[in-house]
């Protein structure tokens, strides 16, 4: 299987966006968060989440398909390929989020663009000082990064064995302890 430097080179080489980029990273710290604590292997879950959007870019009408040429291409393993496909599951491709990978991708993926938008709009520009009730706030308020769809996140949240406060919580914990490479430092030392 390709490396983690392999890995971020195709993303780079497929995504100009800074912000998508960055998107990727947080999504990545996300997932390694995830099997973490959930005692799965880390790098897999890290590569799934840092390439899951490897094709938005440059092929935005084949979201999600795509991504199985480009990935097969460059040797990537079918457990891979599967769970990054699975990720647009009733938008964009019929790929089911069936494992635990899968069904996390699923869920956070959204969620970690909600963050990202409160983060930015806080004085300190900063998720090391967001709290989960402020985050909370944000995710009700329907016209708050209205481009993230919550439906996702809560059908994603009825098939894993958390509740959606725990999910927020850890998902925020993740971006906390990797603030750096999420990009989420704000101005807080
Ligand atoms: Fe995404």
């Amino acid at each position: 299987m390709p490396t983690r430097q392999d890995a971020e080179k195709l993303l780079y080489e497929y995504t100009e966006s800074e912000a998508l980029r960055q998107h990727g990273h947080q999504v990545e710290v996300v997932m390694e968060y995830f099997a973490k604590i959930n005692d799965e292997d880390v790098d897999r879950w890290g590569t799934v989440g840092l390439l899951h959007d490897l094709d938005y870019e440059k092929y935005p009408d084949q979201h999600c398909i795509k991504v199985r040429e480009i990935l097969e291409a460059h040797d990537y393993p079918e457990e891979i390929i599967r769970a990054i496909q699975s990720h647009g599951y009733g938008m964009c491709c019929d790929v089911k989020p069936e494992s635990k990978m899968e069904k996390i991708l699923y869920t956070i993926d959204e969620l970690t663009g909600i963050i990202n938008a409160a983060c930015l709009l806080r004085p300190s520009r900063s998720v090391l000082d967001l709290k989960l009730k402020s985050l909370k706030k944000k995710y009700k308020d329907k016209k708050f990064a209205a481009g993230c769809d919550r439906s996702i996140i809560e059908n994603g949240i009825e098939h894993l064995d958390y509740s959606a406060d725990e999910v927020m919580e850890l998902t925020i914990k993740a971006l906390q302890d990797q603030a750096e490479k999420a990009g989420l430092k704000g101005n807080i030392d």
